[in-house]
């Protein structure tokens, strides 16, 4: 019996067996080469305890509360650094009154006498629905006009004569 007798049909069966393997072994190997991070960031994910987890969660607060603490508030050279607003002893009340729609840029870029300061809270009251400020507004008022008073515009300083440098023009210069 000759056992190496194959016909062209099984022949034809064991060929296109041989492409689909191949075929699937390019397929798996593209699919590879274009999930290996996913693949290799999922296999060496670590597997952390629900206490560890906890440990991490606890850490970023803390993390978190320490940076409030410190810095929250921070005042330097009079200025509480974050609404930039002139520290005293009502700042914590302009801040609650005043920075909740806006922030407080707005009341540092602007100077008026308490008076103006007066009239820009009953604009806002009238049309941007600030509340009624009740007996905290003359706090308000006072850390607004000692605060940001208008600025004295003043006139500039006299020459000092003696200091400048005198420019000498050459008319005979020029001609040449
Ligand atoms: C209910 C919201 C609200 C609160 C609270 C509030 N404001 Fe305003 N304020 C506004 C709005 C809205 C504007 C207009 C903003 C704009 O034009 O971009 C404004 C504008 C201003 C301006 C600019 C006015 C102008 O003429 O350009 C100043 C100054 C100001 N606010 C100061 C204050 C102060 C001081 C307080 C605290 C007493 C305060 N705001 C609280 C809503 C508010």
């Amino acid at each position: 019996m000759n056992n190496h007798n194959y016909d062209t049909a099984s022949l034809w069966r064991m060929l296109t067996l041989l492409i689909h393997v191949l075929l699937f072994l390019v397929i798996v190997s593209f699919m590879y080469l274009i999930l290996e991070d996913h693949i290799v960031s999922f296999l060496n994910k670590p597997k952390l305890s629900v206490e560890q987890l906890d440990d991490i969660a606890a850490n970023r607060a803390k993390g978190r509360s320490q940076v409030k603490n410190d810095k929250w508030d921070l005042v330097e050279n009079g200025i509480h650094l974050r609404t930039g607003l002139k520290a005293d002893e009502n700042l914590q009340l302009i801040i609650g009154a005043c920075t909740s729609c806006h922030s407080a840029k707005i009341i540092t870029q602007n100077r008026a006498s308490r008076e103006g300061w007066k009239s820009m809270i009953v604009w806002m009251q009238e049309t941007q629905g600030l509340v009624d400020l009740g007996d905290k507004e003359s706090i308000v008022l006072d850390y607004l006009a000692k605060n940001y008073a208008p600025q004295e515009m003043g006139r500039r300083k006299n020459l000092d004569l003696a200091e400048i440098e005198w420019y000498i023009l050459n008319l005979d210069e020029i001609e040449e």
